[in-house]
C-alpha cells in the first residue's frame, strides 16, 4: 500500500503510518510521535515526487536533511527503496524514527550528527551501505551553498549512471524573507549559484544529462558516459565568471 489517505488538509496516511505537514519557519514545529511523523514538505512536493515515482522506486536512496524523520518514512513508504539512508547533522535521536527503523532491519539506516560534507562519511556510507553505488540522493540539508557544492561533488561520484539528483528548495534567496537586510541568510550565496554552474556543466560537458528546475526543487540526472566527471563547464567561461545570487 503506497498511495496517500488524505486525512485532513495537513495530513494523509500511508498504510499505518501517519504523517503531519509542518512547514513553519525556524524551530517550532512539531515534533514527530510514534508513527504519527512530521513532514516538511507542502503538497507541490509531493506532486512533484509522484511525477517522478519511477526513477524513486525500489532504488538505493540517499537523504541529507531529515529534521524528524517524515520525509525518510515517507520515501520509505511511498517509494519502496531497495535500501535507504538518512543522515542528519543533529546529535539528539528521533524515538519514533529509531522504533520505525528497528522494525525495518537493514533496509533503512539513519545517521545523526554527520554533515552533509563530510567527505569521510559520505564515502563510507556510500561504499558500505550503498555497496559503491547509489541511485538517488535528495538534498534538503543545509540550504547553502558551499555546503550543497560539496555534498553534490562529493556523492555525484558515487551516483550511478543515470541516477538522479535532487536539490529542494534551492531558490530561497529569491525569495520575500531573505530579501530582507535583516535576515541571517541576506549576504549568503543562495543555491541558484549552484545551478548556474551546473547549467553550465550540462552545456559543455557529458557528465550531467538532463537538469528539471521546478521552483520547489532541481532534478539533476547523471548522463551514462563512463567515468564521467564534473566540470561546472568552467573552461567556456572566457574569463568571465559566474552569477552569484
Ligand atoms: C528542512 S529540514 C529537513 C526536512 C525533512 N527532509 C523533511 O522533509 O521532513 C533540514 C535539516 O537539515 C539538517 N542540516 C542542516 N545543516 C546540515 C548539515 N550541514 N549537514 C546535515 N544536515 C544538516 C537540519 O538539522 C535539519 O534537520
Amino acid at each position: 500500500m503506497t498511495q496517500l489517505e488524505w486525512i485532513d488538509s495537513d495530513s494523509f496516511s500511508i498504510g499505518d503510518c501517519r504523517f503531519t505537514i509542518d512547514v513553519t519557519p525556524g524551530p517550532k514545529r512539531r515534533l514527530s510521535t510514534e508513527n504519527n511523523f512530521t513532514l516538511v514538505k507542502t503538497k507541490r512536493f509531493l506532486s512533484l515526487y509522484d511525477e517522478i515515482e519511477e526513477d524513486l522506486a525500489g532504488k538505493k536512496i540517499l537523504e541529507l536533511g531529515i529534521f524528524e524523520g517524515g520525509s525518510l518514512v515517507f520515501f520509505d513508504k511511498r517509494f519502496r527503496p531497495s535500501k535507504l539512508v538518512g543522515l542528519d547533522i543533529r546529535e539528539e535521536p528521533i524515538p519514533a524514527l529509531d522504533a520505525y527503523t528497528a522494525g525495518r532491519g537493514d533496509a533503512v539506516k539513519v545517521y545523526y550528527g554527520t554533515s552533509q560534507a563530510d567527505q569521510g562519511a559520505l564515502d563510507k556510507i556510500c561504499q558500505d551501505d550503498f555497496d559503491g553505488q547509489v541511485d538517488v540522493v535528495i538534498d534538503d540539508a543545509s540550504h547553502l551553498y558551499d555546503l550543497t557544492k560539496a555534498s553534490f561533488e562529493i556523492l555525484f561520484k558515487w551516483l550511478a549512471p543515470g541516477g538522479t539528483y535532487i536539490i529542494e528548495d534551492w531558490a530561497w534567496s529569491y525569495q520575500v524573507p531573505t530579501q530582507e537586510r535583516k535576515h541571517p541568510w541576506y549576504k549568503k550565496t543562495g543555491m541558484a549559484t549552484l545551478l548556474f554552474e551546473l547549467i553550465g556543466d550540462l552545456a559543455a560537458n557529458n557528465a550531467i544529462d538532463f537538469i528539471s528546475i521546478d521552483r520547489t526543487m532541481a532534478i539533476i540526472t547523471k548522463s551514462k558516459a563512463p567515468n564521467s566527471q564534473l566540470t561546472f563547464g568552467k573552461d567556456r567561461l572566457r574569463g568571465r565568471s559566474s552569477p552569484e545570487v
